[in-house]
């Protein structure tokens, strides 16, 4: 039984290693990244402007925006290089068999 405040989102066998995938949890767009059979959840819209960071590219943990570039690790959440400052949410993440379920930001 899933914890309060964790959601189902999706399976982890829908996500192979090196993938990502957008979901939807309570009207926010969380990123589900597959780091080495490691699944992190993270805000999916951009800290820069608006763009989809799953419409980028997951290398290791870092995800690259495809609009300006940037690039942000999936475990602290913080942009590596300019010109952002402000990181993206990581929220929690919990796997029931080969469900993935996300519960709040870490704050
Ligand atoms: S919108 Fe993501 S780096 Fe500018």
């Amino acid at each position: 039984m899933a914890d309060p405040g964790f959601v189902k989102v999706a399976q982890v066998s829908e996500i192979k290693p090196g993938d990502m995938m957008a979901v939807e949890v309570d009207n926010e767009q969380v990123l589900l990244a597959n780091v080495d059979g490691n699944i992190h959840a993270v805000d999916d819209i951009c800290s820069h402007a608006y763009a989809s960071l799953s419409e980028g590219d997951l290398n290791g943990e870092d995800i690259e925006c495809p609009l300006h570039g940037v690039t942000f690790n999936v475990t602290p959440g913080e942009p590596l290089v300019p010109p952002v400052s402000e990181a993206i949410r990581v929220y929690k993440v919990q796997i029931e068999g080969d469900d993935i379920l996300v519960g709040p930001a870490n704050t």
